[in-house]
């Protein structure tokens, strides 16, 4: 059995009894309601995470890019739905091969689009389920709801090679609202837009069978709305700082193993740095050492000023990161272990990825 301290620094962990935790947690949420769980893949990006899931009842994942899904199917699941435009036609002939060997969704939000899409379906003989991704104030991609999304699924309808299955909603702009009474007030307002969609849809006969949107911070409003069939959280597993000090119920699993390899009074140097631990959502804090700060990530450093002192070179700590779907994209492999004893060594095979 290997245990952390026999692995060499610096190592991506996941402590996957905290993992467990965060998924009961979430679940518990919605025990008592029909709702699907879809878990975003973008925050976990390793194959063998969303198989250890799988074993755990999570069999829908949702997807930001082709290559996601593509590793997905390789695992062996296959209830997947990229949740993005997929443009032109190569992409749509990797979306037609995939939807050969997987159930797969996608969104548009595009006329010429869809047309180019249902004849990438026809061609390769598959059936391609499409949502209509309805902008509900987060101003990235989406047509605006009511008659727009009403037109463009109608549309949908039209092309033989295309099955219409529903609205896409993601409020990615409430995700990190401290105060809890404006997200709630906010997040209600959006999903009063895309409800109302679903409601003009089927005044207009057209059957909707999914609702879909929620990330991490708006899951429990989202969840519990009438109409909505389905959240797709995903940093919820692994968690980082940014999103703890707003749902403090989901802990951290995620860590980045590093050893001191350096130290002076007052200051300390860790053996990683922005090329192993994401700074795009503000600086990582050291586990268990509150009184730490992180004044610097060099490419391979991590500059830390550490009041107490009490360190020595080839102490070694986990550093919590701002950002995990960043900080997964950085890194070839994840050590999945529990209580520090090693279980798994999972590739992530689409970090790095962008296609
Ligand atoms: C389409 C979509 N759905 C859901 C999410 C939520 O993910 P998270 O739980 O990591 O906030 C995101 C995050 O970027 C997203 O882009």
């Amino acid at each position: 059995m290997t245990t952390l301290d026999q692995l060499e620094s610096p190592q991506l962990l996941i402590d996957l009894d905290v993992l467990d935790a965060n998924l009961q947690r979430m679940r518990n949420n919605f025990a008592d309601r029909p709702l699907d769980i879809r878990i975003h893949f973008k925050s976990l990006k390793c194959g063998g995470l969303a198989r250890y899931l799988c074993g755990k009842g999570m069999t829908k994942f949702l997807c930001a890019k082709l290559n996601e899904a593509e590793v997905l199917a390789e695992s062996g699941i296959t209830d997947l739905f990229v949740a993005n435009q997929i443009i032109g036609a190569p992409k749509l002939r990797r979306l037609c091969e995939l939807a050969k060997r997987a159930q797969v969704r996608v969104c548009v939000d595009d006329a010429a689009n869809v047309e180019e899409m249902g004849r990438a379906a026809r061609a390769a003989g598959v059936t391609v389920d499409v949502l209509v991704e309805v902008d509900v104030g987060m101003g990235r991609c989406g047509v605006d709801p009511g008659a727009p999304a009403l037109e463009l699924a109608r549309h949908v309808r039209r092309q033989e090679g295309l099955r219409f299955v529903g609205l896409q909603g993601y409020d990615g702009h409430l995700q990190l609202i401290a105060d809890a009474e404006e997200q709630r007030h906010r997040c209600l307002d959006s999903l009063e837009k895309l409800v109302g969609t679903r409601r003009l849809l089927e005044q207009n006969d057209i059957p909707v069978e999914v609702v879909t949107g929620a990330g991490t911070g708006t899951s429990a409003i989202v969840g519990h709305f009438n109409g909505m069939t389905e959240i797709q959280p995903g940093s919820f597993l692994l968690m980082d700082n940014a999103y703890h000090a707003v749902r403090p119920e989901f802990a951290c699993s995620l860590s980045v193993l590093c050893t001191v390899i350096s130290r002076r009074p007052g200051r300390y140097v860790l053996d990683a740095g922005s090329k192993a631990i994401s700074k795009d959502f503000g600086m990582p804090a050291i586990k268990g050492r509150a009184g730490d700060n992180v004044l610097k990530l060099a490419e391979e450093h991590t500059l830390v000023d550490s009041p107490d002192g009490n360190v020595r070179v080839g102490d070694r700590f986990e550093v919590l990161t701002a950002h995990c779907c960043a900080t997964m994209n950085l890194h070839r492999q994840c050590v999945a272990h529990r209580g520090g004893r090693v279980e798994a060594v999972w590739p992530i095979e689409a970090s790095g990825r962008y296609d």
